[in-house]
């Protein structure tokens, strides 16, 4: 037995829920906090609200509005937004209701699958199989379902997050197809509400989409750190207990949020977070000590979040990186080592290529902007000018994430040829070195 084990105390579930149990109780309402949660109020988008309001306001009426898009970065209330002035409209629609239906298009991707959840919803079951059906025996049986389900009334379609499907063709010809459905109905009528987390999303847009989608829209700004405090507020009053949560804390979880772009859902995570690492040591009330550890908890989760979801190539490019910062002390890496590195892992994997300097050099340029590595170009004697390129994250925790990942698993112990000390790369051979 080695000492590790004894010194492992084994975790006694009976006693973690008791004391659980008997510890504080920080929430009231934790679910306040979970971006599905439609508040109802919303600081600060008075004049957001206004312009989706009478967009929408001849609904009540009877009358069909113009389809239209919504820009704005990620947190900034675009979705809430929606829903808050969807349930106001049901609301003051006093005959017919409109029916809204939500497509998130970074969850149902694919034209098929936008058009079987718009059907299904309809139903309200399943019965568009997720696969099989060639579409346009879909497209019909939708047109058919609006006419006779929706009637003579209204039907919005949210499209959320719809630059994730605009940079295909296929995405292009399915929103071709929404915008034009009501030429090829009968009785009930369709509004297109597109919500983009992209402002240059428009420019793979197919022009007669464009042309449908209107050109004006409607921009949500970023937050300050004073508007993410009263909205941090006024949720926190929902959520947590009285006296839990002070004005430090909201002030601190603001102006981290404003320095990502003012994103509420950020700020709200992190109140939420701090909140969660209040409970769990026992604490009656959140601190700031507990955001800042928030705060990097977030920062760690959504690290690994993004390396396991980059594709293989850039994974390659990191891991080629991670190899040559692993085994020699103070080795300088430029981007010429990356290549080689890459190329000689790329040949380790059956069906993945090899990549031209060029493209190397761009995954670069993303890992660096994603803060994983810093890429700096310096004058060096010998390489010319040149990148020199630096790990930013902990080497551990990257060995962790690597672990995960089927195909990078077995290449952490890779020795490169260039730290190799009996062989040499000339060209693009590899020799032994003599004596
Ligand atoms: N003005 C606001 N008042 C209250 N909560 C807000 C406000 N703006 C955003 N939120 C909250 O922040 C989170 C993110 O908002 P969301 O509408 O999902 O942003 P987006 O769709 O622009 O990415 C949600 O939990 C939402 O309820
Ligand atoms: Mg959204």
């Amino acid at each position: 037995m080695t000492n590790k084990d004894d010194n492992y105390e084994s975790f006694n579930i009976d006693d973690f829920y008791k004391k659980y149990l008997n510890g504080p109780q920080l929430f009231k309402k934790r679910e306040a906090l979970e971006p599905s949660f439609v508040p109802h109020e919303l600081p600060h988008r008075d004049k957001e609200i206004e312009q989706i309001a009478s967009r929408t306001a001849c609904a009540l009426r009877g009358d069909v509005p113009s389809h239209f898009l919504i820009y704005g970065k990620t947190g900034t209330g675009k979705t809430a937004t929606v829903r808050f002035v969807s349930e106001k409209l049901a609301q003051y629609s006093e005959k017919i209701k409109p029916w809204w239906i939500y497509i998130n298009c970074s969850i149902v991707s694919t034209p098929y699958r936008i058009l079987a959840h718009i059907y299904n919803t309809i139903v309200g079951s399943e019965q568009i199989p997720p696969t099989g059906l060639p579409k346009d025996v879909i497209f019909k049986k939708l047109l058919g379902l609006l006419d006779y389900k929706i009637k003579n009334s209204l039907c919005f379609l949210v499209l959320d997050e719809i630059d994730l499907i605009t940079d295909t063709k296929q995405g292009n010809e399915i929103l071709y197809d929404l915008t034009r459905l009501n030429e090829n109905l009968d009785n009930c009528r369709t509004c297109l509400i597109g919500i983009s987390n992209k402002l240059k999303f428009k420019e793979n847009l197919d022009p007669r989409v464009v042309s449908s989608l209107g050109n004006e829209h409607i921009t949500f700004s970023g937050y300050n750190a004073k508007e993410l405090g009263d909205i941090l507020e006024s949720r926190a009053k929902i959520a947590f207990q009285e006296g839990v949560i002070n004005e430090g804390v909201i002030r601190l979880c603001a102006a981290l949020a404003a320095e990502e772009h003012g994103d509420a859902r950020k700020a709200l995570q992190l109140l939420r977070k701090a909140g969660e690492i209040a409970e769990r040591s026992h604490n009656k009330y959140v601190s700031n000590e507990h955001v800042r550890k928030a705060q990097e908890e977030l920062e760690r989760d959504h690290i690994i979040d993004y390396i396991k979801g980059m594709p293989l190539q850039a994974q390659l490019v990191l891991t080629s990186i991670y190899l040559i910062s692993k085994f020699p002390k103070e080795r300088i890496i430029v981007s010429g080592d990356i290549y080689e590195v890459h190329k000689e892992l790329a040949n380790l994997i059956p069906g993945v290529s090899t990549l031209t300097r060029r493209r190397i050099s761009d995954y670069i340029n993303e890992l660096h902007s994603a803060e994983i590595i810093t890429a700096e170009k310096k004058s060096l004697g010998y390489y010319g000018r040149t990148k020199v390129i630096k790990l930013n994250i902990d080497k551990k925790l990257l060995e962790t994430i690597f672990m995960e990942v089927n195909k990078i698993k077995d290449l952490l112990n890779y020795k490169p040829i260039l730290i190799q000390k009996n062989k040499v790369r000339i060209s693009d051979s590899t020799f032994r070195r003599l004596g």
